[in-house]
């Protein structure tokens, strides 16, 4: 199959600062070729002092929408003409939707990430614990996700403590009933909170390519049978945060599921397409 690039197609793509490592692209491709759409998807690798042209430029060059990724998804939102509730709740944007000049965004972070915690993972989450580290614009994602579906307790961990503290003030005032505590990234208020829980989620960037011999536990036996561990990224496919927790028997899954169906769900607000997630999913563990 090939793809013909003709006067009508549609512009779709991603923003960020270092992008040569993403899958997007690829995803978005294989969909495409899939349903003989007439969409080409791009990488856009932009600097910080060019955000607000970048911006200006969806709208000038009639792009039809872009995904937003690290570092930009806090920065973007004020350039935006709307946000969609959960973006707006969160402070964060993965997802730009432009209708005719008019820019709406979106967090399609938080379904992928329940979706494949569901589907990949085979977890429920209402009435469970989780302890998430970083503080990030992912954990506010990861941890909107949780609360909306119910979860008992979160415990976030992160370097910085007056950022998690942020996410919880942030957040807890949305879902009345959450216990959310925040505490720094230290070994025993680990141990403590990692024993008790079924959830152990890295939303860090520690573990990522090139650094892959880094990991954001600072012991191994911190792990468990009992515990599902999901690490966000994806380079590599297992990290040493997943191979550790491998060795300690614990089901592991890394972040590949969430990045296709986040991307799938902005797939849909770009075309009215909906792909199914599973079928990509095997797709593109063939070919990345
Ligand atoms: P994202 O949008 O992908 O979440 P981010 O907002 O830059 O990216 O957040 C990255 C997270 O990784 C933060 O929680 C950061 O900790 P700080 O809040 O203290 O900066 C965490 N992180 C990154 N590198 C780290 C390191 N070497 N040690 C500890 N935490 C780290």
């Amino acid at each position: 199959m090939k793809k013909e690039i003709n006067g009508k197609t549609k512009i779709i793509g991603v923003i960020g600062k270092n992008i040569e490592n993403s899958l997007s692209p690829l995803i978005h491709n294989q969909i495409i070729l899939k349903y003989s759409l007439n969409f080409c998807y791009l990488p856009f690798q932009v600097t910080e002092t060019n955000l607000t042209k970048t911006i200006q430029g969806i709208k000038a060059l009639n792009i039809r929408g872009v995904n937003i990724t690290f570092p930009y998804k806090e920065k973007v939102i004020e350039f935006l003409d709307e946000l969609e509730e959960s973006a707006r709740r969160i402070g964060a944007v993965n997802t730009i939707v432009n209708n005719k000049g008019f820019l709406t965004g979106y967090n399609t972070d938080v379904i992928g990430f329940k979706k494949s915690l569901q589907e990949d993972g085979k977890f429920v989450i209402k009435e469970k614990k989780a302890v998430i580290l970083g503080a990030g614009g992912a954990a506010r994602a990861v941890v909107y996700a949780l609360l909306e579906e119910e979860i008992e307790e979160i415990c976030i961990f992160n370097r910085t403590l007056e950022k998690a503290k942020k996410i919880k003030q942030d957040l807890s005032s949305f879902f009345p009933k959450s216990h959310i505590s925040v505490f720094p990234l230290e070994k025993e208020d680990l141990k403590n909170k990692i024993e008790k829980s079924h959830l152990l989620v890295n939303t860090t960037s520690i573990g990522m390519a090139p650094r892959v011999d880094n990991t954001p536990l600072p012991d191994e036996k911190l792990f468990h049978p009992n515990i599902l561990v999901y690490d966000l990224i994806y380079h590599p496919a297992k990290t040493l945060f997943l191979r550790q927790a491998e060795r300690a028997e614990a089901n592991v899954i890394n972040g590949l599921p969430m990045l296709v169906y986040q991307g799938i769900e902005s797939f849909y607000l770009w075309t009215g397409l909906k792909p199914e997630g599973k079928e990509v999913l095997e797709i593109v563990r063939q070919i990345a």
